[in-house]
């Protein structure tokens, strides 16, 4: 059995900086499947492909150049890692997420990430599609002006223009896609841990999650 953490929940919880941090502290795999789908957002708008082209995008998916390579972001040897997080792209992934022809083709993907020593991994669907029978689900919440204000610091702190209203919107749009859509919506496994991090600092997350980490695996912890 190889053991596996998935992290679930809207943009802007903090879900892949926790998700880094426990894999770090574990040695485990990362898998950051939001990634997956900002290649394919990125790759289709390059290739001007229609974000509402199912068929189009499916194949792009089945036919995709990526490889994840020391925390580097790989697109047909190209190097996408920042590219991939310009807004824009977010909001091109959640309309090629919405087609479930394409989430089929990612699928294998994902579950492939799946090794020991075991696996972190963090999305929208991780613990009701991907990987079910996870030891451990956590789905981490916030509002989303305290979403788009993290945003907005990260943004700014990049050096990259950034409009805080735009932002609040923009989280609004993708939170009503993603937990609207009708295949994988957002939403939280029946057995997840919830989290909300309105208030919380991204230490005192890792520790409410550190402490559930502690409960499921006692015999990997000292
Ligand atoms: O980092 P942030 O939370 O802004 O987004 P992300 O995790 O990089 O995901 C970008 C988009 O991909 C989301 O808005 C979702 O629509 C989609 N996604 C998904 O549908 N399923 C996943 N497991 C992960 C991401």
């Amino acid at each position: 059995m190889i053991p596996i953490i998935v992290i679930d929940g809207p943009a802007g919880t903090g879900k892949g900086t926790i998700a880094a941090l426990l894999a770090e502290r574990l040695g485990w795999h990362l898998l950051d499947s939001g990634a997956l789908y900002r290649v394919l957002g990125l790759a289709a708008t390059q290739q001007q492909v229609p974000l509402n082209d199912g068929k189009k995008l499916t194949q792009l998916a089945e036919s995709l150049a990526l490889q994840f390579q020391d925390g580097r972001v790989l697109l047909d040897d190209a190097d996408v890692t920042e590219a991939i997080r310009a807004e824009a792209i977010g909001m091109a992934a959640s309309q090629v997420a919405a087609h479930s022809p394409v989430r089929s083709a990612l699928l294998n993907w994902q579950r492939q990430c799946a090794q020991l020593p075991g696996l972190i991994a963090d999305g929208r669907d991780l613990g009701t599609v991907v990987f079910p029978d996870a030891a451990l689900k956590i789905f981490l919440d916030a509002s989303a002006e305290v979403r788009a204000n993290r945003r907005y610091k990260q943004l700014i702190e990049k050096g990259l223009s950034a409009n805080l209203l735009a932002l609040i919107a923009d989280i609004r749009e993708r939170d009503d896609r993603d937990r609207h859509r009708a295949v994988a919506p957002l939403c939280a496994a029946a057995n997840a841990v919830l989290v909300d991090s309105t208030t919380l600092s991204i230490s005192e997350v890792f520790d409410q999650v550190w402490k559930e980490v502690r409960r499921v695996f006692p015999h990997l912890i000292q």
